[in-house]
C-alpha cells in the first residue's frame, strides 16, 4: 500500500521527545511495567489509543470557541442533537461523556440479573457494564474473528447458529438486546458486513429482540462495507453509516474515535419509552440531559466532527495510513493479525514472542520491549485485558493475545509510522531473547489492564 498524501495540512504542531534509553528503562520500572502509568511525555510515539487522540480540525476548533455552555438548553446541543439525527438516524439522542458513559446508562436500562447478552466479541467497558448490572455475556462472533490467520473481508460477523441456539436455550425473554460492534475491535478492527447484519435483524425481529449498535468505528465500518461487500460500492460511506443503523435499534457512542472529539459520546435509540429512562439516569450520572457531562463546547466540537468523519478523502487516509504500517511490518515477516482493521495494527504476540508462555503474559511483555526499544506505546489486548472469569476467579485465556498499536486520527506522519515499523521489525529479529514474562504485582478487581502493576521474570 502506498501512504497517500492526506488531504489536509498542518496549522498547529506539539513538540514530542524521543528520550534515552537510560530514562526509559527507569521510567517503565516506575510504571510497574504497565505502559498505561507511563508519563506521556516520556513516550515518543503514542499508540495507545485512537481515543480522544486525534487532532481536532481548525473547524472543531473554531466551534469550540462557538460552544454555548448554559446548564439547560445549550444552542450547541441542539446542534449536536441534529447531527447525531442526520448521520446515524436515531430520533432520541442523549448525551454521554464518553462511551462507557453510555453503556452504563443504557446497561442500567435493560439487563436484569439472569439476563443474557449476546455479543460479536467482548469489548472490556460494554462486558463490564453488562456483568455488573447482572447480565452474563454470550459471544456470537464466527469463530475465524479469533484466528489471526485467517483473512475474510467480515470478520466482525456474526454467526447465526450460535444467535440461534442462544435464544433457543435461554429464550427470547431472557435477552434484553443483542450487542453488535462495528467494527469489532478486540478481533483486531474487523468490520460486520450488511449482509450479516440484515441477517441478525431478520432473526431478532422473530424473536422480538432489539440490536443495539456500538458505533464507536461504525464509520471505519461503512467505509469496509462500501470497499468489499457486492452492492454497496456505489453508495457514499454517510449512506451506508445510515443504512447500517437502519437495521438496529440504538447505539452507545464513543465519539473520541471516529467523531474527532476529545471527549464525548451519546446513547440514541428509537423507543421513546426507552429514552425516558435513559434521560432520567442520565441526569443522576451524568449531567442533565441537554449535556450529559460534556461541555458546551464538546458537544459543539463533537457535531462538527461527525459532519467531517463521513468524508471520504479523510477516512481513506485513516485506513490507508494504518495498512501502510501494517504493509512494512507483515513485509518483514512479523506475525499480525488479518485482514488489517481501520484503527490499528495488531500483532500476535503469542507468534511474535513464541518463547513466553501464556501464563507470563506475552502481549503485556511485548508492549514493554516497544517502549523500551524506541518509546512507542501501545496496548496489550490478550489476557490482561481479557480479567478474570466473574464466577470461577481464574484467569481468562482468549484465543487472541495481541498487542494493538493504535493509531490516533489525522495525528501522526508517515515518518511516525516508519519509526514504528522499524522498531517492530528490529524487536522481531531480536525475538530469540525475549524468553521470559512479566507477573502481577498489583491487579484491580475490574477493568485491571489499565492500572495493574507487573514485574519482569
Ligand atoms: N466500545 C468500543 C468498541 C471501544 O473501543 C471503546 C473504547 C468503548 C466502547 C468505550 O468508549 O472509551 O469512550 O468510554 N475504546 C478505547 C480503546 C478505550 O482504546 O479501544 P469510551
Amino acid at each position: 500500500v502506498r501512504h497517500p498524501a492526506e488531504p489536509w495540512r498542518i496549522k498547529s504542531i506539539e513538540s514530542i521527545r524521543l528520550t534515552s534509553a537510560e530514562e526509559r528503562r527507569a521510567a517503565l520500572s516506575a510504571a510497574g511495567y504497565n505502559v498505561g502509568l507511563l508519563p506521556a511525555e516520556l513516550v515518543y510515539i503514542d499508540l495507545y489509543t485512537d481515543s480522544g487522540t486525534g487532532a481536532m480540525s481548525d473547524r472543531q476548533w473554531a466551534a469550540v470557541m462557538l460552544g454555548d455552555e448554559s446548564y439547560a438548553g445549550s444552542r450547541s446541543f441542539h446542534r449536536f442533537e441534529a447531527a447525531v439525527r442526520d448521520y446515524y438516524g436515531y430520533p432520541h439522542v442523549i448525551p454521554a461523556h464518553q462511551g462507557r458513559a453510555a453503556e452504563h446508562i443504557l446497561s442500567r436500562c435493560l439487563i436484569r440479573p439472569g439476563h443474557h447478552v449476546p455479543g460479536n466479541m467482548y469489548f472490556t467497558t460494554t462486558r463490564e457494564h453488562q456483568e455488573l448490572n447482572g447480565g452474563v455475556f454470550h459471544d456470537i462472533v464466527i469463530d475465524t474473528a479469533h484466528d489471526p490467520d485467517v483473512d475474510l473481508p467480515f470478520k466482525g460477523n456474526v454467526d447465526l447458529a450460535k444467535l440461534e441456539r442462544l435464544i433457543d436455550e435461554v429464550g427470547a425473554e431472557q435477552i434484553p438486546y443483542v450487542s453488535l460492534a462495528a467494527t469489532v475491535n478486540m478481533a483486531g478492527g474487523q468490520p460486520i458486513s450488511m449482509a450479516n447484519l440484515a441477517e441478525v435483524r431478520e432473526l431478532t425481529c422473530r424473536h422480538g429482540i432489539p440490536i443495539i449498535l456500538d458505533a464507536a468505528r461504525a464509520v471505519e465500518n461503512a467505509w469496509f462495507i462500501k470497499q468489499r461487500e457486492p452492492g454497496w460500492t456505489e453508495h457514499s460511506v454517510a449512506a451506508v453509516l445510515r443504512e447500517m443503523c437502519e437495521l438496529t435499534d440504538g447505539a452507545t457512542m464513543s465519539a473520541k474515535k471516529d467523531s474527532f472529539a476529545n471527549i464525548g459520546g451519546w446513547l440514541a435509540v428509537r423507543d421513546p419509552a426507552l429514552a425516558e429512562r435513559a434521560r432520567n439516569l442520565v441526569v443522576v450520572y451524568e449531567g442533565l440531559h441537554t449535556y450529559g457531562g460534556m461541555a458546551g463546547r464538546d458537544l459543539e466540537a463533537t457535531a462538527q466532527g461527525i459532519e467531517e468523519s463521513v468524508q471520504e478523502d479523510s477516512i481513506r487516509t485513516r485506513v490507508q495510513q494504518v495498512a501502510y504500517l501494517a504493509d512494512r511490518i507483515a513485509a518483514a515477516g512479523a506475525p499480525i493479525v488479518r485482514p488489517v482493521g481501520g484503527h490499528a495494527v495488531f500483532l500476535n504476540a503469542t507468534a511474535f514472542l513464541p518463547g513466553v508462555p501464556r501464563e507470563q503474559f506475552p502481549a503485556q511483555t511485548l508492549t514493554c520491549a516497544l517502549y523500551l526499544d524506541a518509546g512507542i506505546r501501545c496496548t496489550e489486548r490478550g489476557a490482561v485485558s481479557a480479567g478474570r472469569d466473574p464466577v470461577t476467579g481464574e484467569n481468562r485465556y482468549p484465543p487472541l493475545e495481541l498487542v494493538r498499536l493504535t493509531i490516533p486520527r489525522r495525528a501522526y506522519t508517515q515518518s511516525h509510522m516508519d519509526v514504528v515499523a522499524d522498531s517492530v521489525i528490529r524487536l522481531y529479529g531480536q525475538r530469540g531473547e525475549l524468553r521470559s514474562g512479566v507477573e502481577f504485582t498489583h491487579e484491580p478487581e475490574t477493568l485491571r489492564f489499565f492500572q495493574s502493576r507487573f514485574r519482569p521474570l
